[in-house]
């Protein structure tokens, strides 16, 4: 049974807003989602431009010459000479025109100050292929120090181009492990950036990332409420105890299967995957979402007399066409296919390396202040990073590289000055970030009934009043910025 995970949750996590974690293994990573606006009838092909930058492909090595080639999309609708440049950095995912075109708040920045507008593309993702294949040797270029040179680089390059953009200040945002990206740019390069929007920034790295699971469980008691988190809770617990029993044919058919589970390795492997298809919903939540999955399993219960695991398995169901792969053994062949363009390695193979490399974020079952069950510690993660990288991490190691990312770049520590940080409350990923004003200059705003990466679409009239006044706060910090 050939790799059928892919795509087959689309409809069930209300796609396409992806971005982060694990948690959109199933259709890949995909750009930050921007509501309410069909991206595709807005792009203007006058006007928006894919375009490609030569970048060496190990910035730190002044002995190695190796190039490649970078994508990026260029949009000068606005644009007047002398202008800003505003850059919306890519994270792990392929770019799109779409991103920056009308109905993006950024967009509608460039717009105000007829600035010229960029979408860059982070190195091995989409089309932007430093190396032959993804091999665990070639990934060691892939690393966000060398994403940072990238963007340092693709900056200059844009400056020198024309005496008209010489002088222009550079305003950068980004959206969750982009978002990180703009405030590391702004903490490591101030000579060219002048300020950033992180909306939804990870900043510390973690080894045991069990927060994650918490904050989803309060989200879901919040919007969906109690009784909702009590199905998913009741429902983790029986499938806990059918496989103590031995009795995984029940699984095997409540969740359409696509083989038997082997339960001397499939077992943590079932349920993290079973769980990061809610934490798609939790993250991804626009105002409805949660509540209708809630319904959806009520309705299961009382209408049509389910049990609550049945009620679960039927939502998982709903967003399937065909079984269920939950065999551990074919995550890992997928995963270690290196070919660039395999359908079923387009961003995840790569995405995963940085976090066994650099940040880990492990989203465990390890706190007992969550519904999702209790068999994937960080020993699931560190598994899946020994067979998918050639045996190239052990605990050892990863500690070694979260602690060095976070000496690095500081991880909650930072001094910063013209960074804008905007959070989610919903958000499984906010307890990695900062969440109180640094200083002026630095403000935080959380909104507390928003999930991840929600504020980058243009304000419109379905913005609560609390995100309208956050669109409206980087509108102002960008005119002070533009103008200090
Ligand atoms: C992957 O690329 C490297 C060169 O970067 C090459 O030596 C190696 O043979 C390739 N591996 C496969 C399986 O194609
Ligand atoms: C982890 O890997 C490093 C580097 O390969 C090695 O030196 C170390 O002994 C390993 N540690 C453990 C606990 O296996
Ligand atoms: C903000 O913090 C930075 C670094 O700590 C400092 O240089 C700057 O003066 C502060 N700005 C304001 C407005 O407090």
């Amino acid at each position: 049974m050939r790799l059928i995970i892919f795509g087959v949750f689309l409809c069930l996590t209300q796609s396409s807003y992806g971005f982060f974690g694990y948690t959109r293994k199933y259709n890949n990573h995909e750009e930050p989602f921007l509501p309410h606006t069909n991206r595709i009838l807005l792009i203007n092909p006058k006007t928006i431009g894919e375009k490609w930058i030569e970048q060496r492909l190990d910035h730190f090595n002044p002995q190695d010459e190796r190039k490649w080639m970078m994508r990026y999309f260029e949009n000068d609708e606005h644009y007047i000479p002398n202008g800003p440049i505003f850059i919306y950095v890519g994270g792990e995912w392929s770019i799109s025109a779409g991103s920056i075109s009308a109905g993006s708040h950024i967009y509608d920045l460039a717009k105000e100050h007829n600035g010229i507008l960029f979408y860059t593309e982070h190195r091995y993702y989409g089309k932007s292929h430093p190396t032959t294949n993804t091999s665990t040797e070639n990934l060691r270029f892939l690393n966000i120090d060398q994403a940072l040179a990238d963007l340092a680089f693709f900056i200059n390059h844009i400056k020198s181009r024309s005496s008209d953009l010489t002088n222009s200040r550079v305003i950068m945002v980004g959206g969750s492990y982009s978002a990180t990206m703009v405030a590391w740019m702004r903490k490591k390069f101030p000579h060219l950036v002048t300020g950033s929007w992180a909306s939804s920034a990870p900043l510390e790295a973690l080894l045991d990332f069990y927060e994650y699971k918490e904050v989803m469980t309060n989200a879901i008691k919040l919007v969906g409420g109690d009784e909702c988190a009590e199905t998913f809770k009741n429902a983790f617990k029986e499938m806990e105890h059918l496989v103590e029993i031995g009795e995984t044919r029940r699984l095997h058919l409540a969740f359409n299967l696509c083989s038997s589970l082997d339960l001397t390795q499939d077992i943590p492997h079932f349920f993290y995957e079973l769980s990061d298809i809610v934490a798609g919903l939790v993250q991804g939540h626009r105002p409805g979402n949660i509540e209708r999955a809630c319904d959806y399993m009520k309705d299961q219960k009382e209408t049509l007399d389910k049990d609550e695991l049945d009620a679960f398995a039927a939502w998982i169901r709903k967003g399937s066409w065909t079984c269920l792969d939950m065999s551990y053994q074919n995550n890992v062949i997928k995963f270690t296919n290196i070919e660039w363009g395999s359908e079923a390695n387009r961003q995840m193979r790569q995405w995963i390396y940085q976090t066994c490399s650099e940040f880990a974020w492990f989203q465990t079952s390890t706190s007992k202040n969550q519904i999702f069950g209790t068999t994937y510690p960080v020993d699931y993660f560190l598994k899946l990073c020994q067979d998918l990288y050639d045996n190239s991490f052990n605990l050892t190691t990863i500690e070694q590289n979260i602690a060095r990312t976070n000496t690095f770049y500081g991880a909650l520590k930072l001094s910063l000055t013209n960074v804008f940080f905007t959070h989610g409350g919903l958000d499984p990923w906010h307890p990695t970030g900062i969440l109180e004003d640094l200083n002026e200059s630095t403000p935080v705003v959380v909104l507390p009934l928003n999930a991840h990466v929600s504020d980058l679409g243009q304000i419109s009239s379905y913005d609560s009043p609390e995100l309208k006044a956050t669109k409206e706060k980087i509108q102002e910090l960008v005119r002070q910025w533009l103008n200090e």
